[in-house]
């Protein structure tokens, strides 16, 4: 994990067009090593002695859809046109690309990167209604339009939010959230992250998990990444727990607070380490951009 982003993320990457033949990328997500197998059944990480000193890298609790009814799963198609439930074994972790949430119900909110670079030609649908990927909760929704903020720079993760409009999403279960006011003062504290990446054994999860955060202000957020200067500023929030992160898979999914979106899962150096927390876009900042945004593809334009 040199770079501040792994595989998923890589930067460079983004913005080239895939030749032909490029095989699938990696999968991000390895059923292997997955703390949670095809059938949601939690594995003892500590089992074996050496996965207990694992630093908890990710979350802690699975998530209900009641907890999360807003959450989102994008899957990715290189050739594929459509996605289908049941999935096949194993689907979810090749397919799985990033987290989203639903906030109006034809509009996901995401990160630029999940769909930037060659994922700019791939197919991408939307799953909703479902906390467990291996099984055939919920239901795939089509993407009628991608729309990465104009503003996107995949190397400095600057502008890392983007929009789907999908099919519009009425489901049991299925609750847009609502986005936290452009006067965000008060989001300190603590606030949940969600999401179906990597975990602290190394593979992802077909189950959604959830975990606990702290914010950070923005000072020491940027001591903390003081080799990165200028990337930490007001677009952006940070935060971590003690032993939690959002990771690879979690791009694009919710930091939540009090029940309203406050970020973005975007980046971090590595995931939960001590005193490198996960950066997130900061909602409040592009209240403007997606207002507007959903607001011009509803007239049409
Ligand atoms: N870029 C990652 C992804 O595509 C998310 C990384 C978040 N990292 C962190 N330490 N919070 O899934």
């Amino acid at each position: 994990m040199g770079l501040a982003l792994l595989s998923s993320c890589a930067a460079g990457r983004d913005y080239s067009w895939p030749k032909f033949d490029e095989p699938d990328e990696e999968p991000i997500n390895n059923l292997a090593t997955s703390l949670y197998d095809e059938d949601g059944r939690i594995e003892d990480p500590c089992r074996d002695e050496n996965d207990c000193s694992y630093v908890h890298s990710v979350h802690n609790a699975p998530a209900s859809q009641q907890m999360a009814p807003w959450q989102a799963s994008i899957w990715a198609y290189k050739y594929q046109r459509t996605s289908k439930l049941p999935v096949e074994q194993g689907d979810w972790a090749k397919r799985h690309r990033c987290g989203g949430t639903l906030i109006a119900r034809e509009w996901i909110l995401t990160a630029a990167h999940c769909i930037a670079g060659k994922y700019r030609n791939y197919t991408m649908t939307v799953r909703l209604g479902s906390t467990k990927l291996s099984d055939r909760s919920g239901r795939f929704y089509r993407v009628l339009k991608k729309i990465p903020h104009k503003y996107y720079d995949s190397r400095t993760k600057a502008n890392d939010i983007a929009l789907l409009q999908i099919e519009p999403a009425y489901r049991n279960g299925v609750r847009p959230i609502s986005l936290i006011g452009s006067n965000q003062a008060g989001a300190n504290g603590s606030a949940n992250i969600f999401g179906y990446g990597k975990t602290r054994n190394g593979g992802s999860s077909a189950i959604l998990l959830w975990a606990s955060v702290d914010v950070w202000n923005m000072g020491a957020c940027q001591q903390a990444y003081s080799h990165y200067p200028g990337r930490i500023n007001s677009s952006v929030i940070c935060a971590n727990g003690p032993s939690t992160d959002t990771c690879q898979g979690d791009s694009g999914g919710p930091l939540v607070f009090r029940n309203k979106l406050l970020g973005v899962v975007s980046w971090g150096d590595g995931c939960a380490q001590p005193g490198r927390p996960g950066v997130y876009a900061k909602v409040a900042h592009y209240r403007n951009w997606i207002d507007t945004t959903m607001a011009s593809r509803a007239r049409g334009r």
